[in-house]
């Protein structure tokens, strides 16, 4: 499965047409709104930026985050995924695992919701990043978590920098599929932040590959626009009415 993040229009038109899956990641924060971590977004701006997304995809599986604080327990679980399920249209929701919110990811499958589940580094809940899994009891915990969430009904599982042994395990223990960032090829598919991979987040840990440079693509069409401008070339007879 071939995933990528989307916050916005015009990108989601885009990926549309290559994705299995357009994920309106909680990452938006740190790639958009410069803040330092994922933990002060919160719902209505994820809601806003759903229904952008989702409104350009025809094809792809949109997938919403669920921000941290917004399932802390099954009440506000059903409510918040509820509200963010009506006013995007979204084809589910993505809550990140802390090991615990199992009963959280069945209640709102109950009410008719798709689920995905995101293990391993999870940075709702981590600030420090560490590899996941290389510890003989943490190995144990995340395929024991990977089982507990697919039992709680979710259809997939993001596995975030996971050792690439136990991406491989999990993968094989479960019948839903894994989607690797940072957790090898083993995985059913894999996704990424897309402003990473475009080269324009300035975020690019060992993980991430940059398939285009898109930072240096922007930086010469300023560039060109500027000189223009300064030399009175734009706009031109084209450009006026
Ligand atoms: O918020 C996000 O973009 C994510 C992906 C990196 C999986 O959770």
């Amino acid at each position: 499965m071939v995933c990528l993040t989307a916050y916005s229009k015009p990108i989601a038109k885009i990926l549309d047409n290559y994705c299995d899956i357009v994920l309106v990641g909680d990452s938006v924060a740190t790639a958009m709104y410069g803040m330092k971590n994922t933990h002060n977004i919160n719902i209505d701006t994820m809601i806003r930026h759903g229904i952008s997304v989702k409104s350009n995809l025809k094809k792809a599986i949109c997938v919403i985050d669920m921000p941290i604080k917004t399932y802390q327990n099954t009440k506000q679980a059903q409510k918040n995924a509820n509200l963010i399920f009506k006013k995007t249209k979204c084809d589910a929701v993505k809550i990140e695992s802390n090991g615990k919110n199992f009963d959280i990811i069945k209640s709102i499958v109950d009410t008719g919701i798709p689920v995905m589940g995101h293990i391993g580094f999870t940075p709702q809940y981590y600030t420090k990043f560490k590899i996941q899994g290389i510890l003989e009891k943490d190995r144990i915990r995340l395929i024991k978590e990977a089982m507990q969430i697919e039992t709680a009904g979710a259809f997939s599982i993001v596995l975030e920098c996971i050792k690439p042994s136990l991406a491989k395990e999990i993968t094989k223990k479960i019948k839903i599929p894994t989607i690797g960032i940072g957790a090898s090829n083993y995985c059913d598919g894999q996704i990424l932040v897309t402003d990473d991979m475009l080269g324009i987040s300035g975020f690019y840990p060992r993980f991430v590959k940059k398939f285009v440079k898109l930072d240096n693509i922007i930086e010469k069409g300023i560039q060109e626009y500027r000189k223009a401008v300064l030399n009175n070339n734009f706009p031109s007879n084209k450009n006026i009415f």
